[in-house]
């Protein structure tokens, strides 16, 4: 990935962010997922008034990308204020279908930072299935 598509990633997860609907925990979140071929498929966390229907940013991302045909992916950004990894949850989401993937986590308050890490590293020794599928 080069210095002008990473910063592309950044910007649509930042976008992304603002259109969260975190109207509950004002935690708002931005995902964008940067397809093999060059696309980027963004995601926010959209949360319901019965708490435990609240849809993650990254899993939103990724269904928004497998339902326009993209399930081949090269990065992944998500902003937030503090820079959070993603939860247990989303990691297992996206280890369905990367066996690695760069993670950048854009922290944007009260400065703006990046910070890379891998989803190899967040969900080591992931479930791997039954054998049945
Ligand atoms: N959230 C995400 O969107 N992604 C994560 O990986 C962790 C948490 C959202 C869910 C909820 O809307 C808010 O952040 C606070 O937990």
């Amino acid at each position: 990935m080069d210095d002008v598509t990473r910063q592309q990633l950044i910007l649509a997860a930042q976008e992304a962010r603002a259109q969260a609907y975190a109207t509950y925990s004002k935690f708002t979140v931005g995902a964008a997922l940067l397809t093999t071929d060059g696309r980027l498929l963004r995601g926010c966390n959209v949360e319901n008034r019965s708490l435990g229907l609240t849809q993650c940013a990254e899993r939103v991302a990724v269904g928004n990308a497998v339902v326009e045909g993209y399930r081949d992916f090269q990065a992944l950004a998500i902003a937030s204020c503090t820079g959070v990894t993603p939860c247990g949850a989303c990691r297992q989401v996206l280890a369905e279908f990367c066996e690695d993937l760069p993670i950048l986590l854009v922290q944007e308050e009260p400065v703006s930072a990046t910070r890379e890490v891998s989803l190899r590293l967040l969900l080591p020794d992931r479930f791997g299935g039954t054998g049945a599928a």
